[in-house]
């Protein structure tokens, strides 16, 4: 395949994981604002998964090449994923809960909005990937297909297999 082809599909495939996880924090929203206990737990449950082959790729190939282009600036995407993980886990034991209150509403809708942001940050550094070698832009699709076929749910991913990055 040539180059161009090459990083369109990484990209595509990319933008679309991001599609659906997007879809899916604002069904969340919508089942938060209802009250939705119970809606907004399976739907959480299905972000927990879908996102953890993606942040997983992200972190394990994708920002590691970029880190060569951007330098410390792509630090920055690693804390935001430090936070998309704080957030879900912390959305999983508010929703242990049978209801929540006017303000957990408040703060969780907040929260899933936050993560929207997230992810459309995200979404901004596909612009770089085609400007990656072609050999790097096959050994990243290789990658990709690894950790969706691997398909770890994204808490369980960084509870056991995520590196720690040593705050100085
Ligand atoms: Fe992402």
């Amino acid at each position: 395949m040539e180059h161009a082809e090459l990083a369109q599909e990484l990209v595509n495939d990319f933008r679309d994981q991001h599609r659906k996880i997007c879809a899916m924090l604002i069904k969340l929203e919508g089942s938060l604002k209802a009250k939705n206990v119970r809606d907004a737990r399976e739907i959480l449950g299905k972000i927990n998964n879908m996102s953890g082959p993606h942040i997983r790729f992200e972190e394990e190939c994708f920002y590691p090449e970029l880190k060569r282009i951007m330098g410390d600036y792509i630090d920055r995407f690693y804390m935001e994923n430090d936070m998309l993980i704080h957030t879900v886990r912390s959305f999983f034991s508010l929703l242990e809960k049978g209801t929540l209150t006017d303000q957990e509403v408040f703060q969780s809708v907040d929260a899933v909005r936050m993560l929207l942001v997230h992810v459309c940050n995200s979404e901004g550094l596909l612009v770089l990937c085609e400007m990656l070698e072609k050999k790097v832009i096959e050994r990243l699709t290789e990658k990709s297909d690894a950790c969706k076929k691997d398909g770890v749910p994204m808490l369980k991913w960084a509870d056991t297999m995520r590196e720690v990055r040593r705050v100085a």
